[in-house]
């Protein structure tokens, strides 16, 4: 793992966009893999600056986003989707056709996942993750406990993660108690993975992620096996290493 420690929050996302923009320049027809959280919001807000001031353009990217809240539509505010159209996709000059979010209002929810996976290979993979992390480990929707040979599913929100995401909806009622997410096994495909940690509030986290026991009980410990893996931490989030 190689990681990369910044000052703060703004230096993560600048640091993360200039990966993410050397890629797009040197990869051909690159595929992104893309997070929703807060932790990404600020590395989205400077690619739309790039577009904007560098002329970088995004038409021959393809986007395949990791998770989606069930029972939530794209015209939802809290579904990832519409948090995807909102931070980035407007934005830029992405073809809409080309970025992908699970549908969390499928008719068939199992099939859903199975397409997705599909869909993800018929582009030939992802050249590059992007990835947050949850306080229990978790990554996309993997909660601890999940297997490391997960595909794309459907799965339980464990209450942390319901406690945590609660800030962005009324109640705590109104949390969605599943998702569909990419399994570890189909993110651990990916070419590349950048995971991107901020704040004091994850160092622990961060901590079983690049110093513990790799095991499904904390999920992002998998990370430690990939060949690929930058993570780009503030100093809040690399305290306790
Ligand atoms: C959410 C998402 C994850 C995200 C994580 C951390 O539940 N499903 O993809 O990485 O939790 O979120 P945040 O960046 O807001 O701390």
């Amino acid at each position: 793992m190689k990681i990369i420690k910044v000052k703060d929050y703004d230096e993560m996302s600048t640091t993360a966009c200039e990966l993410m923009v050397d890629r797009i320049k040197t990869i051909k027809n690159p595929v992104l893999g893309l997070a929703t959280g807060s932790t990404p919001i600020g590395l989205y807000e400077q690619l739309i600056e790039t577009y904007k001031q560098d002329h970088v353009s995004f038409k021959n990217v393809t986007t395949f986003n990791l998770d989606e809240y069930i029972g939530l539509a794209k015209d939802n505010p809290n579904s990832y989707h519409f948090f995807m159209s909102e931070k980035l996709f407007n934005h830029i000059d992405i073809s809409p056709e080309k970025t992908y979010v699970p549908n969390g209002v499928a008719s068939d929810l199992k099939q859903e996942a199975v397409d997705y996976e599909r869909l993800i290979q018929k582009e030939n993979g992802i050249d590059l993750q992007v990835l947050g992390l949850g306080t229990n480990g978790h990554i996309a929707f993997n909660e601890p406990g999940t297997k490391f040979s997960s595909r794309t599913d459907i799965v339980d929100l464990a209450q942390a993660t319901l406690d945590a995401n609660a800030r962005f909806f009324d109640s705590i009622d109104e949390v969605p108690t599943q998702a569909v997410t990419m399994g570890i096994e189909s993110i651990m495909e990916g070419r590349e993975i950048v995971l991107l940690v901020s704040g004091e509030g994850k160092a622990e986290a961060l901590k079983s992620t690049i110093n513990g026991e790799v095991t499904e009980d904390f999920p992002a410990s998998i990370l430690q096996t990939h060949q690929n893996v930058t993570i780009i931490a503030d100093e809040a989030a690399l305290s306790l290493i």
